[in-house]
C-alpha cells in the first residue's frame, strides 16, 4: 500500500524535484540576497531609547553572532540607507570567523580586525594590509582599513584613464568618497554598485561606471568558499581572440581587473603575436603538454582556480587562466596578494612543492 503511493506520487515528485532543480539552476547562478529583520541592519531614526545607534569607524566589527557591533564609535549623523554601520562596519568581525550570522542573515566576513583568519573567504582578507606601510603590498590599500599605498600612487598597467583625477580610484581605492572618485572610493570603488535586496546577474556586485553591460559574471558559491565547506566559486573567462575583450563584452573576472590594470589584460600589451610579453589571462589553458596534469574540471584546485567559458557548465577544453589564478583580490597573507609565497616557488627543486602554485600549472618547472 505504502508502496503504490509512492510509486503513484513518484512521477509528482520526479517533476517536482526537475521543477525545483531547473528553479534552482536558474536561480544558482546568484544567492546574494538578504533576509531578516529590517532593525538588525536599519535604523529608521538613528535613535533608539534616546540614543543613537549607529556605528562606524576605525575597529568597528561584530563581536560574536548575534551579537553587537563593537569598536569604532556611535555616530549623532545618521548613515547613507538609513543602515546601523557602513560596509567596513558591517563586513567586518572582532572574532576569528569569517562568516557572521545575525538571525536569518549570514555576513561575509572581509577584515578581521584581530589577526589574519584560517577560515578566510574567497578574496582573502584585509588584516595584513591594515597593519601599516611595509604591509602595502599585501592587499588593496581601501579608504577606512588603510592609508594610500606608500609605493604605488597608481594601478600598475593601468594607463593615465583619469588624467589628473588624483583621487580616483584608478589611482588609489584610499580615497575618501569625493568629486574625483563619483562618491564611490573605498569598497565601492569595486563593488560599484550593490544590490542587497535584488538578486541579479552581477558576481558578488562587481560593476563598473561603463553601463549595464559592465558586470562580472559568475556562479557563487553560499559560503563563499569558507575552506571548511569545500565547495567554490565557479568564474567568468574567455578565449581570448583579436577582439577588444572589455568587461562590457566578455563580463569576465580579468576584464574586470582589466578596468584599472589596463595593460595587464589587453592583447597588444601582453602579446606580440609571437611570444607572450606579460603572463597571460583569459586564454584556455591547453589540455596538452605540462599542462595535461591539471584537470580543473575533476580536481579543482585552490591554489590555482581557473575561468571557465561558461561557469554553470565546466568543462576540461574551456577551463581559462585568470587574474585570480594567481592572486587573491582583497588582501591575502603574501606580497602582492599572491594566493601562496612566491619564495617558495624554486624551479627544479625535485618536486617540493609539486600541487603549489606555479605548479599547479606548470607541472614540469619543479
Ligand atoms: C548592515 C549590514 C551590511 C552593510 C552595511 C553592508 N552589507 Fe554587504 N552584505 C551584508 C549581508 C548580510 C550580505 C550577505 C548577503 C547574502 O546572503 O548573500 C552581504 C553581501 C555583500 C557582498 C557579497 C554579495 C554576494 O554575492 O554574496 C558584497 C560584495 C557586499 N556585501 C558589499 C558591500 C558594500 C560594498 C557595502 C557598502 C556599500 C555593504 N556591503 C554594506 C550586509 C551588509
Ligand atoms: C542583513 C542586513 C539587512 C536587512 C536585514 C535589511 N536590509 Fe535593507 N539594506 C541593507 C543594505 C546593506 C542596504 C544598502 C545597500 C544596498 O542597497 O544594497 C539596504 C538598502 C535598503 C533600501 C534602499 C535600497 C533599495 O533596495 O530599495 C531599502 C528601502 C531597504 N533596505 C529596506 C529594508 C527593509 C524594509 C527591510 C526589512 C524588511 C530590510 N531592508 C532589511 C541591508 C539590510
Ligand atoms: C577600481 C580599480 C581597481 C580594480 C577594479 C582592481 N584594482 Fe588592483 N589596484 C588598484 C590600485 C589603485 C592599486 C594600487 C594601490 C593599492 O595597492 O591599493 C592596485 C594594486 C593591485 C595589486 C598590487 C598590490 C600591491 O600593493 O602591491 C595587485 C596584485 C592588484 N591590484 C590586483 C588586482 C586584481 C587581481 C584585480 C581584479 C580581481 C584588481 N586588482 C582590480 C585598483 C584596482
Ligand atoms: C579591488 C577591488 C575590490 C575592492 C576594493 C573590494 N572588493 Fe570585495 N570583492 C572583490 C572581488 C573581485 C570579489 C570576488 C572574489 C572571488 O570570488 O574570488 C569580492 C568579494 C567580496 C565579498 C564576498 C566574500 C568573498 O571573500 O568572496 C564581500 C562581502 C566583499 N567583497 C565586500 C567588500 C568590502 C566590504 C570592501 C571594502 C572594505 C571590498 N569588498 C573591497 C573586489 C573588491
Ligand atoms: C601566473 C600568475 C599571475 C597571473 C595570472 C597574474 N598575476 Fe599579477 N602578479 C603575479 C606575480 C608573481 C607578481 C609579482 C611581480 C612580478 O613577478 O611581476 C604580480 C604582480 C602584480 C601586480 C603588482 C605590480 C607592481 O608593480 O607592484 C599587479 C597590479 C598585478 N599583478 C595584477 C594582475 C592582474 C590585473 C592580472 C590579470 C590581468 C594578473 N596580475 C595576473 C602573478 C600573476
Ligand atoms: C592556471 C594555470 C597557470 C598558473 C597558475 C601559472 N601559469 Fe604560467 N602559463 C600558463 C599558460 C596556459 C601559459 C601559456 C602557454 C601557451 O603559450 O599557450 C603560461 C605561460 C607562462 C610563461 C611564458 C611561457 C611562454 O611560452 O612564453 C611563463 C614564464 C610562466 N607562465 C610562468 C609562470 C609562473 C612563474 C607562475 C607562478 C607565478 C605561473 N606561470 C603560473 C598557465 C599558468
Amino acid at each position: 500500500m505504502k508502496n503504490r503511493k509512492l510509486r503513484k506520487a513518484l512521477p509528482f515528485f520526479v517533476s517536482a524535484i526537475a521543477c525545483a532543480l531547473a528553479i534552482s539552476l536558474t536561480q544558482s547562478s546568484v544567492l546574494g540576497k538578504v533576509s531578516g529583520e529590517c532593525s538588525n541592519c536599519h535604523t529608521m531614526h538613528n535613535s533608539q531609547d534616546g540614543t543613537p545607534v549607529v556605528r562606524k569607524g576605525t575597529g568597528a566589527a561584530w563581536s560574536s553572532d548575534d551579537g553587537q557591533i563593537t569598536g569604532g564609535s556611535v555616530q549623532d549623523s545618521p548613515t547613507g540607507r538609513l543602515l546601523v554601520t557602513d560596509c567596513i562596519g558591517c563586513h567586518s568581525s572582532a572574532t576569528e570567523d569569517t562568516i557572521i550570522t545575525l538571525g536569518d542573515n549570514k555576513i561575509p566576513i572581509v577584515f578581521n580586525t584581530n589577526g589574519y583568519p584560517s577560515e578566510a573567504l574567497a578574496a582573502g582578507n584585509f588584516y595584513q594590509v591594515a597593519q601599516g606601510a611595509q604591509y602595502d603590498g599585501y592587499g588593496h590599500n581601501v579608504y577606512g582599513i588603510s592609508a594610500i599605498d606608500s609605493k604605488l600612487l597608481q594601478a600598475p598597467g593601468g594607463g593615465n584613464q583619469c588624467g589628473g583625477y588624483n583621487s580616483s580610484c584608478h589611482y588609489t581605492l584610499a580615497a575618501p568618497p569625493n568629486g574625483e572618485n563619483w562618491y564611490r572610493g573605498g569598497c565601492q570603488g569595486c563593488h560599484y554598485n550593490v544590490f542587497h535586496h535584488e538578486d541579479n546577474n552581477n558576481y558578488r556586485f562587481l560593476n563598473s561606471h561603463k553601463g549595464d553591460m559592465a558586470y562580472v559574471e559568475g556562479v557563487e558559491d553560499e559560503f563563499w568558499e569558507q575552506p571548511s565547506h569545500g565547495g567554490h566559486n565557479s568564474y567568468k573567462g574567455v578565449i581570448r581572440d583579436s577582439d577588444q575583450h572589455t568587461l562590457m563584452s566578455t563580463q569576465s573576472i580579468s576584464s574586470y581587473c582589466g578596468g584599472c590594470h589596463r595593460y595587464f589584460h589587453q592583447n597588444d600589451s601582453i602579446t606580440d603575436g609571437s611570444v607572450w610579453l606579460r603572463h597571460p589571462t583569459d586564454i584556455a589553458l591547453p589540455t596538452d603538454g605540462e599542462y595535461a596534469v591539471y584537470d580543473p574540471a575533476t580536481n579543482y584546485n585552490m591554489e590555482a582556480p581557473v575561468a571557465w567559458v561558461n561557469p554553470e557548465t565546466p568543462v576540461r577544453e574551456e577551463a581559462v587562466v585568470m587574474c585570480l589564478s594567481c592572486h587573491r583580490v582583497h588582501g591575502s597573507e603574501h606580497p602582492d596578494i599572491l594566493r601562496w609565497d612566491y619564495d617558495n616557488m624554486i624551479a627544479g627543486n625535485g618536486g617540493d612543492y609539486a600541487d603549489t602554485g606555479c605548479f599547479v600549472c606548470h607541472t614540469s618547472k619543479d
